[in-house]
């Protein structure tokens, strides 16, 4: 397909990928297509950090709070675009360890607005044939209502394996490899027994394969303590779109960025 330089279109803030890799000064990221990519390896576990929420309401003059709402069209919407695509893994990082720290009130709200996202979204998501789970602590601070409405959707999804959607709530790459770590030595693993297998088969989803591609919106080229471990060789985008904004079309530009990557785990091609 012929792309001619597009306008990305009103809300659309950004266009692909933020470091220059892969333009072919081509169309506007959020009108990219399936089968614009339907030629290429499709990877089999894509990773979010969904970033640029309280910007984008603060651009609006909202409440950072209505970013968080109108994030959630984004985010089913990328559902909808790796379902399209036959993406079977997806993780999303919807609230970290150091999430905490935000203001009170954002806190609460991001608390009750997961809750609500499950009650929402979870019947369209079964249907659709998406497994729900949840990779974090299962601490005293996340609300036991939350945790309820977690367990509901987990258990209602189950068996579904068309997509599993792993959404990361009071989630921290550190906490996780800790809680590994610890669980190694609760069994009474010897040092020389402490491998990378080992370590590895003990994370939260042991089934789960590595993020193959990790998105962040917003511009931030950071990854906030999101799935260390795994992301060792994943291949990294950066788009500059606010999250309310991104739509299926980023990652499908995402996803073509990717494909024109060389993976070489520390080898030569
Ligand atoms: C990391 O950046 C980003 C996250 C942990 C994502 C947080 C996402 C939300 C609170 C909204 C979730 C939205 C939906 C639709 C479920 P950071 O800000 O924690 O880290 P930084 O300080 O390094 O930027």
């Amino acid at each position: 397909m012929d792309y001619e330089q597009g306008d990305p279109g009103p809300g659309a803030e950004g266009t692909g990928s933020g470091d220059g890799r892969g333009s072919d000064g081509g169309v506007a990221a959020a009108d990219l297509v399936a089968a614009d990519v339907a030629d290429g390896p499709v990877p089999a576990h894509v990773a979010c950090v969904m970033d640029g929420n309280g910007r984008w309401a603060a651009r609006r003059g909202l409440p950072r709070t209505e970013g968080h709402a109108a994030g959630e069209a984004a985010l089913l919407d990328a559902v909808e675009g790796a379902l399209e695509l036959g993406i079977p893994w997806i993780t999303m990082y919807a609230f970290s360890t150091e999430n905490w720290r935000r203001p009170p009130d954002e806190v609460r709200y991001l608390m009750g607005f997961n809750e609500g996202l499950l009650m929402r979204r979870r019947d369209e998501l079964n249907d659709k044939g998406v497994r729900i789970r949840f990779a974090g602590r299962r601490d005293w601070r996340v609300p036991k209502r939350v945790l309820r409405r977690m367990d509901e959707s987990i258990e209602l999804t189950r068996d579904n394996r068309r997509c599993t959607l792993t959404m990361a709530f009071n989630y921290g790459g550190r906490a996780e490899i800790v809680d590994a770590v610890r669980a190694l030595v609760a069994e009474g693993v010897r040092p020389e027994k402490v491998t990378e297998k080992a370590i590895r088969s003990h994370l939260y989803f042991p089934d789960q394969p590595d993020p193959d591609l990790v998105i962040r919106t917003s511009g931030e080229h950071r990854v906030s303590n999101f799935l260390l471990w795994q992301l060792a060789y994943s291949e990294l985008v950066f788009d500059e779109v606010l999250w309310p904004d991104f739509r299926r079309g980023h990652l499908f530009a995402a996803v073509r960025d990717f494909q024109r990557r060389q993976r070489r785990y520390g080898g030569v091609t």
